[in-house]
């Protein structure tokens, strides 16, 4: 079993470390100096991958603004990790409220226009490539626009892309193939899902493990497992109360019929467990989100015997308030946060 600071290579892309940097809202902006210093700092803690942010992936269209964060990729890249940037579809098209079927203020989105995310997410990713990310992440998690596809609580069409299993997985999987098909071989194609099982979104942990196998058919390099509907309930970000590692069990079970690398993510603050979660099979690497706002040198401290000198995240949720109040997200625990410094 690999360890957490065993290399790992993907579609020859070497990720340094089985350490995630997991997306993370700052409301710091994108585009500017602070940035690319809070992203290097956590590369330079000791990172393998940094997963930047859900960002709309309407603004990747325009390759003059991606280009512009090249800073960003080449201060994390500097500091020797790999970095890819999440890309994130609301419930908005051209200004309309739109959904997989009627659902609020949403009217049901037409196959035309499907097909026209489906341009934008490949164009987004050729744009990405372009700009030196190694991959993006579809955020196909946490109740926004693509989730909404899969869970039949939020899809409630009658067409190839709602019904059974197979007709809601549809989105997903052309993302994927679209994506890959423009990108090419070497750009990570990363998918976050919530594989929560049940009432919350409708669909089995079964059929998340469907989605799973189907995704790598269809050429993704890994697969992200999280949890939840985003704002609606508390597992997405998980609650203090939490039991660490609180979204394994998920990812192992996602894992066990697939053969791409598995991220496991939710409240991995311990070397012990996220050594346990590798050990035990139930990912092949370990994403870290508050922790990493906490004490970006985490990876470096655990990697180096010192562990008791990492400050430790209370997991009190100020980042979420003030992510969630549009303010720049602030920690207790890390005054530095958002205010790097030039190494
Ligand atoms: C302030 C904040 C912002 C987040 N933003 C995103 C995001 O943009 N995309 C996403 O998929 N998850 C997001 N998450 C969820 C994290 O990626 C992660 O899955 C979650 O916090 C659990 O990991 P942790 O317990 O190590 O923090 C966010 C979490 C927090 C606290």
């Amino acid at each position: 079993m690999p360890g957490l600071f065993d290399p790992l290579t993907v579609k020859g892309i070497e990720l340094r470390n089985r350490i995630v940097f997991a997306p993370v809202v700052t409301n710091f902006g994108l585009r500017n100096e602070q940035t690319a210093r809070y992203y290097a700092e956590r590369a330079r803690g000791g990172a393998g991958l940094i997963i930047v942010h859900g960002t709309p992936v309407d603004l990747f269209l325009h390759l003059s603004w991606v280009q512009k964060l090249k800073p960003l990729v080449e201060a994390v890249h500097r500091e020797g990790s790999r970095i890819a940037i999440q890309l994130w579809h609301g419930n908005e098209l051209k200004g309309e409220a739109v959904a997989p079927s009627v659902q609020g203020p949403c009217r049901g989105i037409s196959r035309e226009e499907i097909r026209t995310v489906v341009e934008k997410f490949a164009t987004a990713a050729v744009h990405c490539r372009d700009a030196g990310f190694d991959g993006a992440e579809i955020h196909g998690a946490h109740g926004y626009f693509i989730n909404q596809f899969f869970s039949p609580l939020t899809n409630q069409r009658h067409d190839d892309y709602g019904g059974s299993l197979e007709k809601r997985m549809r989105l997903a999987l052309e993302l994927v193939g679209a994506m890959r098909r423009a990108a090419g071989e070497r750009f990570l194609l990363l998918y976050r899902h919530s594989a929560v099982d049940g009432e919350l979104q409708g669909a089995t942990v079964e059929e998340s493990i469907q989605l799973g196998k189907a995704l790598e058919t269809h050429g993704l390099d890994i697969l992200d497992v999280s949890a939840g509907r985003g704002q609606k309930d508390n597992l997405s970000i998980p609650e203090s109360s939490a039991p660490e590692g609180t979204h394994a069990d998920l990812a192992g079970r996602m894992k066990a019929g697939m053969s791409i690398p598995v991220i496991a993510v939710g409240r991995i603050q311990r070397r012990t467990v996220a050594d346990g979660i590798l050990r035990e099979g139930k990912a092949d690497l370990i994403a870290l989100g508050r922790q990493l706002l906490a004490d970006p040198f985490w990876p470096q401290k655990v990697r180096e015997g010192k562990e008791n000198e990492v400050v430790l995240c209370t997991y009190c949720n100020t980042c979420t308030e003030e992510m969630r109040s549009g303010r720049p997200i602030y920690c207790p625990q890390n005054p530095d946060l958002g205010k790097e410094a030039e190494a």
